[in-house]
């Protein structure tokens, strides 16, 4: 449903009319009006806010790196734990502050947006909260921010917008991408149907949908067009993807292979899979496809199987345990990654050395751990046996101290080998190239700028926890 909140908005009359919004006239191709994207969170925040970008370029906004000249400033926000949720206040009040300044100066001041999950869990919060914001859209609704502008100009009232028709977004988002380099993110799937009891996903992005082929296809090879050569296929549940094409069920693995034959593709990732999703034609295709990388971000959460039960993750250690040895038994060269939550309510000492065996065991390259965090409205916030600040503070030191230093010997035992590394960037230092290892690893080493794009052979010469050097082979 969507919804108009009245109240005056007299600050915020800077932005064009309706009419000129709604065209693209020779004026705002001249000079366009700014946009500052501030992304928060997750993969598919990314994804959404170039797409954001894509929306409002043919009416002349133009991206901008800083938010003080901004005609337009969208913070697109994440609410998966408590602080990346306060973080929006805190923004928001640094903006209200930039705008207070422009106006004070006799400048045109600027239209504030919250986006993302945040806005769609707390919308009218904010809009009560911070008078300094014009427009909350949720996620669902990013193709209507031309019109949400327009009324928002016309009306001068805040505009609150929580649509939850994801099919309707993709349908009407534009054809053109403008991606930013040659690796990018392409969102296949959205939405969440599993409710972890600690998760706030399946409420601020709603029901499992998946795009159709012919959708990710056609996107897929509009970037390719546009020079990318690596393409992350994103989703909440990106392995749950399912879609019908000539009459056949496909499901991720198939259309990963599809996406394999468009030239100029040459590497592709996919993220973030569910274990319960990770059925055998996706485990083939991890052996037989080349053009995908070995590496998989395949969170656990926790390795005791009480927990997994409290948790609704709908599996145990065991069958974790047993798909991981498919996979590597599959693709041998696979590395793997997961996510893993401390301290969710009712976890003992116990149960967490069970999370600590479980890495032991499995053996990790990469990974994120978070300290459980209450989440308002999702069945972990009422559970009782709440762990206290201070426990969840030293599993989460003695877990990350293992990951951390499987992650290193991960990393060092690549010295020596030749990989190849897509050219992203320049790297810090004169003359120095940034890219990515098949592993994901930032790899640093000096060569010429005009190799950005390639993919070049690196002999590894060292790493570190967090990235590679080497040297072009
Ligand atoms: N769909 C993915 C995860 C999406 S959220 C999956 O099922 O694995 C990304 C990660 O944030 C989760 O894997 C989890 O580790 C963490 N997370 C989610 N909710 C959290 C919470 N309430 N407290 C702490 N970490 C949380
Ligand atoms: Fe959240 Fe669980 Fe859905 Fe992942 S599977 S998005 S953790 S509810
Ligand atoms: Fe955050 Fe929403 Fe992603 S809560 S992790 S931005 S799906």
């Amino acid at each position: 449903m969507s919804d108009i909140l009245l109240r005056d908005k007299t600050a915020s009359r800077d932005v064009d009319s309706p009419a000129v919004v709604n065209r693209k006239t020779d004026a705002n191709i001249r000079n366009p009006k700014k946009i500052f994207i501030k992304t928060y969170g997750c993969q598919m925040n990314v994804y959404d806010s170039e797409r954001m970008a894509d929306v409002l370029s043919p009416i002349g906004y133009a991206p901008v790196d800083v938010p003080d000249d901004a005609d337009l400033v969208v913070l697109n926000t994440c609410h998966i734990r408590e602080k990346a949720a306060e973080k929006v206040y805190s923004e928001l009040g640094r903006i209200r502050k930039l705008k207070e300044a422009k106006l004070r100066a006799g400048r045109p001041g600027m239209t504030v947006a919250v986006a993302g999950c945040v806005a769609q869990a707390e919308g009218d919060e904010i809009m009560r909260r911070a008078p300094v914001v014009d427009m909350v859209l949720g996620p669902q609704t990013y193709h209507k921010l031309p019109e949400m502008i327009a009324r928002v100009t016309r009306d001068q009232d805040g505009v609150l917008e929580t649509d939850f028709d994801t099919l309707e977004k993709f349908d009407n988002l534009p054809a053109t991408r403008n991606p930013k380099g040659y690796s990018a993110f392409l969102t296949v799937q959205e939405g969440c149907d599993k409710f972890c009891t600690f998760c706030v996903v399946p409420y601020t992005r709603g029901a499992e949908i998946s795009r159709s082929v012919e959708q990710v296809v056609a996107e897929a090879r509009h970037l390719a067009c546009k020079g990318v050569r690596e393409i992350t296929l994103i989703g909440q549940n990106v392995n749950a993807y399912h879609a019908v094409h000539d009459g056949a069920d496909w499901g991720l693995g198939e259309l990963i292979q599809h996406v394999a034959g468009i030239g100029g593709i040459d590497r592709i990732r996919f993220t973030t899979s569910h274990p319960r999703d990770m059925d055998d034609g996706l485990i083939r295709v991890l052996g037989d496809e080349e053009k995908l990388m070995p590496y998989l971000h395949l969170p656990i959460q926790s390795g005791s199987d009480k927990i997994l039960r409290a948790m609704n993750r709908g599996h145990t250690y065991a069958h974790y345990r047993d798909l991981i040895g498919r996979i590597r038994e599959t693709r041998p060269d696979i590395a793997l990654s997961g996510d893993f939550i401390v301290g969710f309510p009712g976890e003992t000492d116990l149960d967490f050395e069970q999370t600590m065996k479980c890495v032991a065991e499995i053996g990790y390259a990469a990974s994120f751990s978070f300290k459980y965090s209450v989440r308002p409205g999702t069945p972990g916030a009422s559970m009782p046996c709440q762990v206290p600040e201070d426990v969840k503070q030293q599993r989460l030191q003695a877990l990350q101290n293992l990951l951390y230093s499987q992650q290193t010997v991960f990393n060092k035992s690549l010295i020596g080998r030749k990989l190849n590394i897509l050219v992203e960037d320049s790297g810090r230092q004169d003359g120095q190239l940034f890219g990515r290892s098949p592993y994901l690893q930032g790899t640093h080493f000096y060569g010429d700028v005009n190799l950005k794009g390639r993919i070049m052979p690196v002999t590894i010469a060292d790493a570190g926890k967090n990235s590679l050097t080497g040297v072009l082979a």
